[in-house]
């Protein structure tokens, strides 16, 4: 992160300095890369990570640089497919695609009850690592995920084939009826966490777990967090349900 007591941030504004005068390595016009560098103003001082400054440099002066290649139309299509079936999520329901890493796998099979026919449930599963490493490390429990986009789902759903205990659908996670699993893992994003916090309370049994990646459902109070010693600085809240909801 930035270091947030910095009373100059001198790399900030020498990327906006940078921006305009470097004629040979960034494109568009000047304006256009002094566009790019103010761009990256707010994000600067906001606290983005720093690796958001190349991407914030170079959005605006990207544009008329692209036009300037006259590419064709069709790579442009393909990429808007690609990114509607892959992060189709991050438009209707404000959560993107990323992946959790095996750290936070590891330590989530850590919390798995260790007895047979333990049933896990991983909302929005992605390409399916998550159920994949707990499937691994947890033998003889059933591991469920949803998956609404399609093109990660049919990832998900070739990488578990013949996986017995591993099944994966396509779907919305909210129509998904949390009763009967043992534990609900969620890796979201901040936006649906007050109302999977309302669901999981009217539909988990007492004593099963709600255990979210990195994402704190706001005003509840979690029965433990786990740090996780991985390259995203992970944590995870872990809920028992009969604790918390009333
Ligand atoms: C941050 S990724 C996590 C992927 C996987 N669970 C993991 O931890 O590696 C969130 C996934 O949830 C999916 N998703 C978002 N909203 C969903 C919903 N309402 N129903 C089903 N899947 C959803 C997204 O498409 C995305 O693949």
């Amino acid at each position: 992160m930035i270091p947030s007591r910095e009373p100059l941030p001198v790399w900030a504004i020498a990327a906006l300095v940078i921006a305009a005068r470097a004629p040979d390595f960034l494109p568009g016009s000047a304006w256009c890369r002094m566009e790019g560098g103010s761009a990256a103003m707010p994000g600067v001082f906001g606290g983005l990570p720093v690796w958001w400054l190349p991407i914030t440099v170079l959005f605006v002066p990207a544009l008329p640089a692209l036009q300037e290649w006259q590419i064709s139309l069709a790579v442009y299509l393909v990429a808007f497919i690609h990114v509607a079936v892959v992060n189709g999520a991050a438009w209707r329901h404000r959560v993107p695609l990323f992946l959790t890493t095996t750290g936070v796998n590891r330590a989530v099979a850590q919390l798995l009850p260790k007895r047979r026919g333990v049933r896990f449930l991983d909302l929005g599963c992605g390409t399916g690592s998550v159920l994949l490493d707990m499937a691994r490390l947890v033998p003889g429990g059933h591991y469920d995920g949803i998956e609404t986009a399609p093109l990660s789902y049919l990832v998900s759903r070739w990488r578990v084939r013949g996986h017995a205990a591993v099944r994966v659908s396509c779907g919305n996670c909210w129509s998904e009826d949390f009763s009967s699993y043992d534990v609900v893992y969620a890796c979201l994003s901040p936006q649906p966490m007050a109302r999977l916090w309302h669901k999981a309370c009217s539909e988990m049994r007492p004593g099963s777990l709600l255990i979210s990646n990195t994402f704190d459902a706001p005003g509840v109070e979690p029965s433990c967090t786990i740090p996780v010693a991985d390259c995203m600085h992970s944590v995870l809240y872990v809920w028992r349900m009969e604790e918390h909801c009333s």
